[in-house]
């Protein structure tokens, strides 16, 4: 099939490019078979929303070294976690944490429930958070869509439809091509790919895996999708 063959291709090239980032399990480690921690798939994709890699990084690694555990978490004092938070903004971010910790410890044991409904149910945890935990946590081919993955969608397949209008469109892309292997590394890959490469501006298409297969590329409509309804 030529979506398997497509996503063999951007994990070959996350195994060699892939950002260093501190919520991600070690390749080493990750090819040793070390599963991810959900706390920290979690807590990463909180932050992540509204907000940069670079500025999350020091936050991530605060965090998880002051509460190492989901349950380290529920036990902190809301006060201690709001400052904490200062600075990364979207409080009610911090809030929602906070209550998601309380109940994963005390209704769940713990562990970060795996069932898609189950995760919805959690305090600040939407559709999206919800398919990145089962991707990058658990390995569950759930299709992870973020404002990344619409843009490498919507130029390899040439999309001129505008967004928002075009959103069903690109999920159907998106989840065409999520593999059965590895979809938490692909999430994480096609992330990348639109971070690193895909770029909004000037996307480096020279350097692309994908480059063969994109429309936009043949086209050389690239730079200008994906297209914005006036607002
Ligand atoms: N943005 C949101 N989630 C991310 C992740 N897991 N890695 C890199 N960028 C992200």
């Amino acid at each position: 099939m030529r979506e398997i063959a497509q996503a063999a291709d951007l994990l070959d090239w996350y195994d060699r490019h892939a950002r260093v980032l501190p919520w991600r399990t070690p390749p080493a480690e990750r090819l040793a078979g070390v599963a991810p921690d959900p706390y920290r798939v979690w807590l990463s994709e909180i932050m992540l929303q509204q907000t940069t890699v670079a500025a999350v990084k020091d936050y991530f690694l605060a965090f998880t070294s002051r509460w190492p555990t989901v349950a380290d978490l529920a036990g902190a004092e809301d006060a201690d976690v709001m400052a904490a938070w200062a600075g990364l903004g979207y409080y009610a971010r911090a809030r929602n944490l906070l209550k998601c910790a309380r109940v994963v410890t005390s209704e769940h044991g713990g562990v970060f429930p795996r069932d898609h409904a189950t995760l919805l149910s959690l305090p600040g945890v939407g559709p999206y958070t919800a398919a990145a935990i089962s991707a990058i946590a658990y390995d569950d081919p759930q299709t992870v869509l973020d404002g990344n993955v619409e843009r490498v969608m919507a130029r390899l397949h040439d999309e001129h439809t505008p967004l928002p209008a075009a959103k069903p469109v690109l999920t159907d892309y998106a989840a065409a091509l999520t593999p059965d292997q590895r979809p938490g590394d692909y999430a994480q890959a096609v992330m990348d790919l639109g971070a690193t490469i895909c770029t909004p501006k000037r996307p480096a298409c020279g350097l692309c895996p994908w480059r063969p297969a994109c429309a936009a590329w043949h086209n050389g409509t690239a730079a200008e999708l994906p297209k914005k309804s006036p607002k």
